[in-house]
């Protein structure tokens, strides 16, 4: 097969030049990184999990009228996806106090937030993604004022559609990241979700024994991060059908 034009290659997934104007493939790979990329492990299946648990969640999204740059999964690693134009912040949604805002305000991780809070990092990795206010980025135009608006109804929509799809299979939505992008229709632009959403970009407790069932595994050393997403995907039923995880021949009766 003839291979397709690299567009960018960050972290966790690679952009190829896709098959239409205005289209780009996303593929997952298998690499895990933390606290900046100064941690970094290659982990197997996890690109395979992470490309069909997004395609659940935008898939969702797209059907309640959060508009997505989702378009199809092309196979277990790839997706069909719209072009957008990223808006440089990392938009952090948190329903339970952990990770850098339990640390900065000395809460306890896992205490109830009075309401949701929306965040914005500055997404620049030299600078470790700074907390940024919305001040800096009106004023330094990154987004408007309508933008920021727009983004924060979108980001809160997101909240409560995965907090109630996890809360359905027994999961807590803690927090998650979402990233923004523009698409323009002629004349007119529309924000969509970008990026990804699977179990690197959020926080998943089991509600019953808290268990962590995402990228903290990984951060914090807990244990195997492929079982943690397996289970996430299992719940959900969107196990990928020709991956077993099965360790010895099992009889079918
Ligand atoms: P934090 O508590 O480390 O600020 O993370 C908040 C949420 O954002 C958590 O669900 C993990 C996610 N996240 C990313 O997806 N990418 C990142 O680079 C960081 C720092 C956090």
């Amino acid at each position: 097969m003839a291979r397709r034009k690299k567009i960018y290659e960050g972290k966790a997934k690679i952009l190829y030049e896709g098959p239409e104007p205005g289209t780009l493939v996303q593929y997952f790979k298998d690499d895990a990184t933390a606290f900046n990329a100064e941690k970094k492990a290659t982990i197997e299946g996890k690109g395979v999990l992470n490309n069909r648990l997004s395609e659940y969640f935008m898939t969702g999204l797209n059907a309640i009228g959060v508009p997505t740059h989702f378009i199809k999964r092309i196979n277990m690693r790839e997706q069909l996806i719209r072009a957008v134009e990223i808006i440089p912040l990392e938009i952090i949604v948190r329903n339970f106090a952990a990770g850098s805002m339990a640390k900065r305000l000395g809460l306890e991780e896992g205490a109830a937030l009075p309401r949701p809070i929306v965040e914005f990092s500055y997404k620049d990795d030299k600078l470790g993604d700074p907390l940024v206010p919305e001040e800096y980025i009106i004023a330094f135009g990154w987004a408007s004022q309508q933008d920021m608006d727009d983004i924060v109804a979108l980001a809160l929509r997101v909240n409560d559609f995965l907090s109630g799809v996890m809360y359905g299979v027994g999961i807590k939505l803690v927090d998650f990241k979402i990233e923004i992008g523009r698409v323009y229709d002629g004349d007119y632009m529309r924000l969509v979700v970008a990026d990804e959403i699977s179990p690197d970009s959020c926080r998943l407790w089991d509600i019953k024994t808290g268990q962590k069932l995402d990228k903290d595994v990984f951060r914090r050393d807990l244990g195997n991060l492929t079982d943690a997403y397996t289970e996430v995907a299992r719940r959900l039923g969107v196990l990928p059908s020709n991956v077993t995880h099965a360790t010895k021949p099992t009889l079918i009766n």
